[in-house]
């Protein structure tokens, strides 16, 4: 495996990949989930990049920019164990230069939910996707289904700029108690991962109540809201859209999400369902 840290040095080794082309990015402390992209690209391309760059410009400011987690040994060890062939590791000197061409979230999609949330996440998500796709000149890029408006508007970029790569969308990875995996959970204390359990509680009541016949969003919100109340001390959302992040009061099969984003202590989770 090759380790590349400046634009140059990717480039060249670029250069020497013959075949397809899978393209993980990441922001690095990798879990089982990213694992799982890598895998699948793996098995369905010739070659597989990854890339760890915690990308400044999608962190608002107060957001754990300076303290997300770092794993750089362990991610090493980790992608050269699934047969990576490039992990890329640039600085953000080598991935910015200052006053830069800015790539805007779409008005709905991009400013609801995570969008309205976090204003402007989604404009610094979609320059670092926009960048990492150019570079790696990929076939294939791998997201997981986890993060449903990122892996949205990352699909309608491509689309709408005519790029080449295909995007894959991956299910969510969850523990054994079923969190969904994040590199964030790392923060939360015994206590915390206890009561984000809640999360995925409310997303299974709501499965349940789809497949015993409800299709009012409301109900089904309500009683998510309910199961989470108990446990979590800040709701953000819980929401119903349909494919196209807009909200809807009745289920519709096979083109439903329903997500959750809440603060369990200081850690803000965020999980879905794709129904
Ligand atoms: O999902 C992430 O880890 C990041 O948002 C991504 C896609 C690597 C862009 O920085």
């Amino acid at each position: 495996m090759l380790i590349t840290k400046t634009i140059d040095d990717f480039k060249n080794a670029r250069k020497d990949l013959n075949g397809t082309i899978g393209f993980v990015p990441t922001m690095g402390a990798l879990h089982k989930g990213h694992l799982n992209l890598i895998q699948r690209a793996k098995e369905e391309n010739d070659h597989v990049i990854v890339s760890i760059f915690v990308n400044p410009t999608q962190f608002l400011e107060g957001e754990d920019l300076e303290k997300y987690p770092k794993k750089e040994v362990a991610d090493k060890e980790i992608c050269k164990l699934a047969g990576v062939d490039i992990l890329f590791m640039p600085t953000s000197d080598a991935m910015y230069e200052g006053d830069e061409l800015k790539i805007i979230a779409p008005k709905i999609r991009g400013y609801v939910l995570d969008g309205h949330n976090r204003p402007g996440h989604f404009d610094g998500m979609l320059q670092i996707v926009m960048k990492l796709l150019n570079l790696t000149n990929a076939d294939m890029a791998y997201f997981g289904k986890k993060d449903a408006q990122q892996l949205s508007l990352i699909s309608q970029m491509v689309k709408n700029y005519f790029l080449k790569t295909v995007i894959v969308p991956c299910d969510i990875v969850r523990d054994i108690d079923g969190l969904a995996l994040s590199s964030r959970n790392i923060y939360l204390t015994k206590e915390e991962r206890t009561n984000a359990l809640s999360i995925p509680s409310a997303l299974q009541k709501a499965s349940q109540m789809i497949i015993a016949g409800e299709r009012n969003t409301e109900n089904i919100k309500n009683s998510m809201i309910d199961i989470l109340n108990k446990n979590v001390n800040n709701i953000d959302y819980v929401e119903i859209v349909n494919r196209d992040f807009k909200n809807i009061n009745e289920i519709e099969i096979k083109n439903t999400i329903i997500l959750v984003a809440a603060k369990v202590g200081q850690t803000r989770l965020i999980d879905n369902l794709w129904v």
